[in-house]
């Protein structure tokens, strides 16, 4: 969405506060539309305010393969004082990590202890349509849901959170959500740092209030996306880890709304990449910084050996390009490492780490192509009709009696994300299936290093536009796919797909 076009010809300033419905009326009576781009008003980016990095970071309690999860207002301690939150365990933010091994038959009990209807999406688990989540299983307030299903996938970082359309937003930021690791024998194999060197971190920003965690997106921060303050690392603000002088495993989670993070390490150390959303990359990729967009997942491994004991260092987020106008002009440290303990460790990054089979795009029997641009002068929607403040997918807002796209079983895609004309960053996320990223034009131009082997959400930046490969499978049934911003999603920015 053109915000700035937007403010311009309705005659608002920044800052003014005005409701969905009183913007509605603004527009039915736009009659004129100009493309006019940098006219000085643009949203501005909300500033990450650092804590203190006093509180050792800490961890969600471990689930196996049976679990109840318990949706329900809590409480936790952020800065210093306990305000209400949303959570699945009893005294925090968050949920249970599950672990689990390939194979195994899960069987999760949601208790919806909210005062709305709440549900989980088992976002990065390819498991049955009625088992996914979708907005239209839900378990309403009081109510419950059974999760049962057989991991049959790969090993890797997933997560769950709610998905009740028009409410994701909410429930995810005042807390609901955690992380699904999975293990397999191929993973195992490596010898990868486990235990205490090996860690999962839950990355999101939250607005700190005495009162709470805010959650009240003016219609400037639907456009946006709805950003935090305080940057909160497994439910703890501007935390600290002790590490020795050795190899440790990162497991990391965007599971903020909105925000994009520029990972890297404030003494600019190497950070490698070993897997991202699907698992386990063919080959390690080593880099300095990564962009890591809501929804994603990088699994890097970071050697702290040759750091002095003593030393403090921090993984940061550095300032990037393409942002749109609400991000990437700011540096920000998240987390605080202290180099506590000399230790000597035998590990070495293995070359290989895994088999990808790349898909050849000629294997696509279908090119399907999303307008995700969201411009006002978007082709197919009237420049005048009231509804331009939404965000869309080819000009459609979710409809879930609407099949959006029939899509064989057993057949190869291409689907195309074309931003080009767009000035928001949309992580655009298929339920159901993983893909391999073809190719990126305008923007950054390329496939970024987290970007090889098996993905489910990729982040398409302003100018962009991206090819992905999807080898859909037989997992038939009624699947969404959405930008995962989540503002954008609850605004409509969601379509589906049936697969038979
Ligand atoms: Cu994590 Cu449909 O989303
Ligand atoms: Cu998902
Ligand atoms: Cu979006």
């Amino acid at each position: 969405m053109q915000r700035r076009n937007f403010l311009k010809l309705s005659g608002l300033s920044v800052g003014a506060a005005v409701s969905g419905s009183s913007i509605a009326g603004l527009l039915v009576s736009t009659t004129s539309c100009k493309k006019e781009h940098h006219i000085g008003l643009m949203t501005s980016p909300v500033t990450v305010t650092e804590g203190n990095f006093s509180k050792p970071l800490s961890f969600p309690a471990q689930a196996g393969i049976n679990q109840t999860l318990t949706a329900q207002a809590t409480a936790a301690n952020l800065n210093g004082s306990t305000i209400p939150v949303l959570g699945y365990q009893p005294n925090s933010l968050l949920g249970p990590t599950f672990r689990v091994n390939n194979g195994s038959a899960v069987n999760i009990f949601l208790q919806n202890n909210l005062s709305e209807h709440t549900n989980i999406h088992w976002h990065g688990l390819k498991i049955p349509a009625l088992m996914d989540g979708h907005p239209d299983q839900l378990a309403m307030a009081g109510g419950t849901f059974r999760y049962q299903f057989t991991i049959n996938q790969r090993a890797g970082l997933s997560w769950y959170h709610p998905h009740p359309h028009e409410n994701t937003g909410k429930q995810v930021f005042q807390g609901l959500a955690g992380l699904f690791i999975i293990n397999d024998a191929e993973e195992a194999a490596l010898n990868l740092p486990s235990g205490q060197y090996e860690i999962p971190l839950v990355i999101q920003d939250k607005r700190i209030t005495t009162t709470g965690i805010a959650y009240n997106p003016s219609m400037e921060e639907v456009m946006a996306g709805y950003m935090g303050e305080s940057i909160v690392v497994n439910g703890i603000h501007s935390p600290f880890a002790e590490v020795a002088t050795r190899y440790y495993r990162l497991r990391m989670l965007n599971g903020s709304n909105a925000r994009l993070y520029n990972l890297a390490f404030s003494n600019n150390t190497d950070m490698i990449i070993i897997g991202n959303d699907g698992g386990l990359l063919k080959n390690p990729v080593t880099v300095k910084d990564i962009l890591i967009a809501p929804g994603e997942r990088l699994d890097v491994l970071v050697n702290f050996s040759g750091v002095p004991v003593g030393t403090e260092l921090f993984l940061v987020s550095k300032e990037f390009a393409h942002g749109g106008t609400a991000q990437g002009k700011q540096s920000f440290n998240i987390l605080k490492f202290k180099v506590a303990v000399a230790l000597t460790d035998s590990f070495t990054v293995p070359a290989s780490l895994s088999v990808i089979n790349s898909i050849p795009a000629s294997s696509a029997v279908k090119t399907r192509l999303f307008d995700i641009s969201n411009a006002m002068e978007h082709h197919g929607v009237p420049m005048n009709n009231g509804m331009q403040m939404r965000h869309r997918i080819n000009g459609k807002l979710f409809d879930s009696s609407r099949i959006d796209e029939n899509v064989s079983a057993n057949t190869t895609e291409i689907w195309v994300f074309d931003n080009s004309k767009g000035d928001e960053p949309h992580p655009m996320h298929l339920h159901g299936v993983f893909f391999q990223v073809l190719d990126r034009t305008g923007g950054r131009g390329d496939k970024i290093a987290s970007e090889s082997g098996w993905k489910d959400t990729v982040l398409v930046m302003p100018g962009e536009t991206v090819r992905v490969l999807v080898p859909f499978e037989n997992n038939k049934g009624k699947f969404v796919f959405h930008c995962h911003n989540l503002e954008h999603e609850d605004d409509g920015m969601m379509l589906q797909y049936q697969l038979s």
